[in-house]
């Protein structure tokens, strides 16, 4: 039986039966909007809606635009507050019947992208920054995620360095290309300084359009835009889903 990848994202909540194996979605996805406001009552409805689209599957995987652990979601910088401290695991498994992994969004696509994408084949220390309505971050050591790594938060001149260089300021603020890579441009020298990665890969949906960007973009390190695209969070949900089955964290009770 397959295995289901949802990914909670800023404006749609997307999901299908992953082949865990070849990185591949082995159905179209199936999209719903995200609710507003996205308390958690509400995102459960969209993910088991979402689930419902596929027939049989045995676990689910699901993204979180926030720190998870231990399947409570911790932070929720861009979603409702109600999320903060909510055993989100257990409550997506009572849902949907099947046992659900639950991990950052960042990580999610960071871990198909590493498994299957831009990130393939790369030792050392990768890292994985996404631009949509936050920045995401996912950091890889010869290919090993260190989770919930939340570098979206760097403070940047005064401000969360977020909130200045996400897709969203883009957006919101109407700036040009240059004005927004120009952001860009310091937080990723910022972080660069920060941590030497080797790579960049960068995701979101901006991604798409990273001719506009990149070489605008002078910093040291190579940067590469994911190739996974759109699926990568659902990718890395469904791949982490399965890992966990496979290695079950003993109970600390
Ligand atoms: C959150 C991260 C998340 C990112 C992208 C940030 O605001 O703190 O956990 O990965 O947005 O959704």
């Amino acid at each position: 039986m397959a295995i289901l990848g949802i990914d909670i994202g800023g404006s749609g909540v997307k999901g299908a039966p992953v082949d865990t194996v070849a990185g591949e979605l082995l159905e179209e996805r199936h999209r719903v909007p995200t609710p507003q406001p996205s308390d958690v009552s509400a995102v459960i409805d969209a993910v088991a809606e979402v689930a419902a689209k596929f027939d049989s599957y045995e676990r689910v995987g699901v993204t979180f635009p926030g720190v998870v652990v231990d399947g409570v979601t911790k932070t929720a910088a861009n979603v409702d507050k109600s999320w903060l401290d909510a055993p989100a695991a257990q409550l997506f498994a009572d849902r949907l019947g099947v046992p659900t992994t639950v991990l950052n969004d960042a990580d999610a696509a960071g871990v198909a992208e590493v498994a299957y994408g831009a990130g393939r084949d790369q030792r050392g220390l990768i890292m994985m920054l996404t631009f949509g309505t936050g920045i995401g971050s996912a950091l890889f050591l010869d290919g090993t995620l260190i989770p919930n790594t939340e570098f979206g938060h760097l403070e940047l001149g005064g401000h969360d360095a977020e909130v200045r260089a996400a897709d969203r300021a883009r957006e919101a603020e109407d700036l040009s290309w240059e004005d927004w890579a120009e952001r860009v441009q310091a937080y990723l020298r910022h972080v660069e300084m920060l941590l030497s990665p080797r790579l960049f890969i960068i995701g979101g949906g901006v991604s798409k359009k990273s001719d506009k960007f990149f070489p605008l973009i002078d910093i040291r390190t190579p940067l590469v835009p994911a190739t996974l695209l759109n699926n990568a969070g659902i990718i890395g949900a469904a791949v982490t889903a399965q890992l966990a089955a496979a290695t079950p964290i003993p109970s600390r009770s």
